[in-house]
Parts: structure tokens; C-alpha cells; sequence
């Protein structure tokens, strides 16, 4: 399997947690900064590949709710990271089709930041042959709070009546609600959680976790786990005939 040959009943939707930057930059004795920049340019590549794959939704994992508790020097060179990623990739991205979105709660991030992620959104709008989801400052709970919570408004607001309320209501207040479920969820560094992403999303997805590390993670190895999704059998609960 190589990263150009489309993948017959593959993933249409993946999602990466994009995990060991920092232990890759240790390894070589460097900040962990080094880690997330070499993260990075992996992301890159994989974007590249999806449209060669048949991917045509790629959600990855760049800032959870709870990694506000690392340093503030890391907190803040990631941001300053995902600034530059958003400026210098903004035109290529354009250029190959890709429309990017971002879901998680974009109140705890920093104005400037805030307003290039919308102008990405907007500039991008118009593509549709890779649908680039970033998740920043983005956790599955707090996100099934705030969409309950605008529920919850809507109901007092006489505009919903509870009674029929079910799944897709509330799915169509998710930062998701544009979105098809992930049908392959992937995690790299080795590490078997899924640490509080997609989590209502994830309910029938399938899971991959490899000891590589993010910035290890090419997109040949990208290509073999989508290859072998595409082997697996998915019941979604049901006995298939
Ligand atoms: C997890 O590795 C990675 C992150 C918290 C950040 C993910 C960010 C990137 C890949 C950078 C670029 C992203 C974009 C969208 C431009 P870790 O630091 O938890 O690694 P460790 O478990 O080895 O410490």
C-alpha cells in the first residue's frame, strides 16, 4: 500500500491524536517545542495524502481543554505555532482544495489567533476535496456542555419542546453538527486512551494505536493503517448477514 492508491472501502472520516512530540524531542535532547514543530510538518504530509487515500474528512487532535496545564512556555509556543502554521499554510491549503474548520471553545484563545482561524474557515469555504477539522482547546465533555447548555437555552426560549428532544437534536448542537463520524480513530506514541476527544462522535468508530510518534509518523504508515481498516468488518451493533 502506498500513499497514492485509493483505498476500496477505506475510512471516509479519520481522526488523529497526535501524541508524543515532546517524548520525540527529548529523545534528541531538544525542547519540546522542537517535538511540536516537527509535529507540525507531519500534519502536512498527511493532509497531502488524504485526497490519494480517499480520506475525505481528517479531524486531528492540536490543543485539548486540559492542556492548558502544561507551561505557560509551551502553552504559549504552541499557540504561537498554530498563528504561523495558520499564516504560512493558509495559500497552499487553499490551493490544494482543502476547507479547514476548527471546533472547541474558541473563548479562552487569544484574540489574533481567533481571528485567523475564522479567516482560514472563510477563505476555505469554498474547497471540499479534504475537510480539514483542527480541534483546538477542544475536549468531547466540554463540548457536550456547551451544546446542552444552548439546548438548554433554546428549550427555555419556548423555540424547543424537550419532549422531542433525542441523539440528532443534540448532535446538531455539537461543533461537529457539519460532520460525519469518524469511522477510524487513530493514536499515536503507543498510548491506549482516548483522552476526552470526539467522544459522542466515536461511538461506532473503529481504533488504531501504534507506538510511533507523531513526529515519526509518515504517511506510508498512515496509508497501512487505512489499508487495513479497509480489511476489518464493522457491524455498527448489528449481525450482518
Ligand atoms: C501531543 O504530544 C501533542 C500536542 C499536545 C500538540 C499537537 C500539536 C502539533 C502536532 C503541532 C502542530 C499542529 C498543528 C495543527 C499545526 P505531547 O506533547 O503530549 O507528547 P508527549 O506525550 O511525548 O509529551
Amino acid at each position: 500500500m502506498t500513499a497514492n492508491t485509493p483505498v476500496q472501502g477505506g475510512p471516509g472520516h479519520v481522526a488523529i491524536i497526535m501524541d508524543g512530540n515532546g517524548r520525540w524531542a527529548q529523545k534528541r535532547g531538544r525542547p519540546r517545542l522542537f517535538g511540536h514543530q516537527a509535529g507540525a510538518k507531519r500534519v502536512r504530509e498527511i493532509v497531502r495524502a488524504c485526497p490519494g487515500l480517499g480520506v475525505r474528512y481528517l479531524t486531528i487532535f492540536a490543543f485539548s481543554t486540559e492542556n492548558w496545564k502544561r507551561t505557560q512556555a509551551e502553552v504559549s509556543g504552541l499557540m504561537t505555532l498554530f498563528r504561523r502554521y495558520i499564516q504560512r499554510e493558509a495559500q497552499a491549503l487553499l490551493g490544494e482544495g482543502v476547507r479547514v474548520r476548527f471546533i472547541g471553545d474558541r473563548n479562552r484563545l487569544d484574540a489574533k489567533l481567533v481571528d485567523l482561524m475564522d479567516e482560514l474557515e472563510t477563505l476555505t469555504a469554498g474547497n471540499d476535496s479534504v475537510n480539514l477539522t483542527i480541534a483546538l482547546n477542544y475536549g468531547g465533555r466540554d463540548e457536550v456542555a456547551r451544546a446542552t447548555k444552548r439546548l438548554a437555552q433554546e428549550v427555555a426560549a419556548g423555540r424547543l419542546d424537550p419532549e422531542t428532544v433525542d441523539e440528532t437534536t443534540l448532535a446538531r448542537f455539537l461543533d461537529t453538527y457539519v460532520l460525519p463520524d469518524p469511522d477510524l480513530v487513530i493514536r499515536t506514541s503507543g498510548e491506549a486512551r482516548i483522552s476526552n476527544f470526539l467522544l459522542w462522535q466515536s461511538a461506532y468508530a473503529e481504533y488504531e494505536f501504534t507506538p510511533v510518534l507523531w513526529p515519526d509518523f509518515t504517511k506510508d504508515i498512515f496509508a497501512d493503517i487505512i489499508g487495513r481498516y479497509a480489511g476489518r468488518e464493522r457491524r455498527f451493533g448489528a449481525v450482518l448477514g
